[in-house]
């Protein structure tokens, strides 16, 4: 075989994986204005709040031409944002328009399991399911999407999801932008491929499942927002099903980072680079100056194979977000050098520790199994689970009910951007992450919490467990009984 032909092969064959490297930058005009979820408007009486989502299913004008056929919640891509405050009694009366079964699960959410919204609650076609439960933990940016068993990756990328924003008393006297939508912008990113005739695809097959070439933000393609304020909160979640982001603006500006999955850090972090895993959140305040642009990019995220990225899209980048700046800003409060406590579980109170091996597509040699009760904690025990990822391919990890602190990487503390509640977190391939976190809560034996892999297409896969939470001292439960399940019929 002559070197060209060898040349041309390899060419192929990269073409083939989706991993030939993908790049935007500089390619866009960002001529479309950011769209903003509206906020949904909830019946509120005192301290009961209820929404009401629906799921849909449409068509989405993203790009120039056909329109594209999509999912959402009362509308036809993503969803209105929930908003709630600590000790509201929240219940969302779901209903499930379109023609398959599917779920909604709460992202970050501390509930019953009865009403996370996993994948034993699951809600038939026409069918309402009406989840309730009090919020009680701290100020922050949560989600929702579908968590079906083996199709969680398809349903989500069809846009079936949304932003939960939850308030407090510490965080509003912080004094920070919240005025949502102007100085307080979701900023939901998200990865897609489209066919020839605008259509959502999959380029396959990445170690991460679906990676798109293309970037909507909030459902926007190619978009802007106006800046009015001088200090810009953006509360970025990644959306994706599989794709990694390194947040950096195009002229490197240092930013705070304040926030993260389960809320605000102790202090704001100066940061250039951000990496962001699916499901996990950050919560951004950059300074603008009059008339500016700024561009808020993904540039080459490092995750830690041995690979370098390749074939993961560790070597992609992205133009997301154009900031235009208008002539005269308005002036925003300082940002406060100390932002909210954290008052994490302490390790002398640990009861037991508990290890995860990620492997290839399986969680401590498991895949996931409906009726098997992988472990159970006690009510209000505090454990370290060590997770460490045994495989080449890039994997994270998500715990339903709880949010943890870092105990360390790699036996090193976490670096500042990790010292805040996450709930969803990566784990590099041949690295070991500790995190402590006590369960507090609603034990029922009959109902598990999942445990999961974040890159959906590997949760689909079977990288998924179940643990359920009981009373001190009893028995755990040796099975799942699947006909207790929720079948989606009130
Ligand atoms: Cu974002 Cu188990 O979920
Ligand atoms: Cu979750
Ligand atoms: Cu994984």
């Amino acid at each position: 075989m002559g070197a060209g032909t060898g040349v041309a092969l390899a060419v192929v064959l990269l073409a083939a994986c989706g991993s030939s490297p993908v790049s935007t930058v500089g390619e866009l005009d960002f001529a479309n204005p950011l769209r903003i979820p509206p906020l949904a408007e909830p019946d509120r009486n005192g301290d009961q709040v209820t929404f009401s989502l629906e799921f849909q299913a449409g068509t989405t004008q993203f790009l120039d031409g056909p329109a594209t056929r999509t999912w959402g919640l009362n509308g036809s891509y993503l969803a209105p944002t929930l908003r709630a405050r600590v000790g509201d009694q929240v219940t969302v009366h779901v209903t499930n328009n379109v023609d398959e079964s599917t779920t909604l699960h709460w992202h970050g959410m501390h509930l019953p399991a009865s009403e996370d919204g996993g994948p034993h609650q699951m809600i038939q076609p026409g069918a309402t399911w009406s989840p309730s439960w009090t919020v009680n933990q701290p100020a922050a940016t949560l989600w929702f999407h579908p968590h079906l068993h083996e199709h969680t990756a398809e349903h989500v990328y069809r846009g079936a999801a949304g932003m939960f924003i939850l308030d407090d008393p510490n965080a509003d006297e912080l004094n920070l932008p919240d005025t949502y939508g102007v100085d307080d912008i979701p900023v939901i990113v998200q990865d897609r491929s489209f066919s020839s005739d605008n259509q959502f695809t999959r380029r396959e097959p990445a170690n991460t499942g679906i990676l798109g070439d293309q970037i909507l933000i909030n459902g926007t393609h190619n978009p802007h927002i106006e800046v009015t304020t001088e200090l810009v909160r953006l509360r970025v979640l990644n959306a994706s099903n599989g794709r990694l982001y390194n947040l950096r603006f195009d002229d490197h500006r240092p930013y705070h980072l304040i926030g993260t999955d389960s809320g605000l850090l102790s202090a704001p972090v100066e940061l250039t680079d951000l990496r962001m895993a699916p499901g996990e959140r950050a919560e951004l305040v950059v300074t603008m100056r009059p008339g500016e642009r700024a561009v808020l990019q993904s540039v080459e995220p490092d995750l830690g194979t041995s690979s370098g990225g390749r074939g993961n899209g560790g070597h992609d980048s992205f133009d997301l977000l154009q900031l235009r700046a208008a002539d005269h800003l308005e002036s925003s409060a300082t940002l406060p050098d100390q932002l909210v406590p954290i008052n994490g579980p302490d390790t002398a109170e640990v009861v037991e520790t508990r290890s995860f091996e990620l492997g290839n597509d399986t969680i401590n040699g498991n895949k996931m199994d409906m009726e098997r009760v992988d472990l159970a904690v006690e009510n209000g025990a505090v454990e370290i689970w060590e997770i460490t990822n045994d495989h080449s391919r890039p994997h994270s990890f998500h715990p339903h009910l709880i949010h943890f602190l870092v105990l360390d990487v790699d036996g090193h503390p976490p670096p500042p951007h990790l010292t805040g509640w996450k709930d969803t977190i990566y784990v590099p391939p041949d690295q070991t992450i500790r995190v402590i976190a006590r369960f507090d809560g609603y034990p029922d034996p009959t109902v598990p919490y999942m445990f999961h892999c974040h890159i959906l297409q590997h949760e689909d896969d079977g990288m998924m467990g179940q643990y359920v939470v009981i009373e001190s001292g009893s028995t755990p439960p040796d099975r799942i009984d699947l006909s207790d399940d929720h079948q989606g019929g009130h």
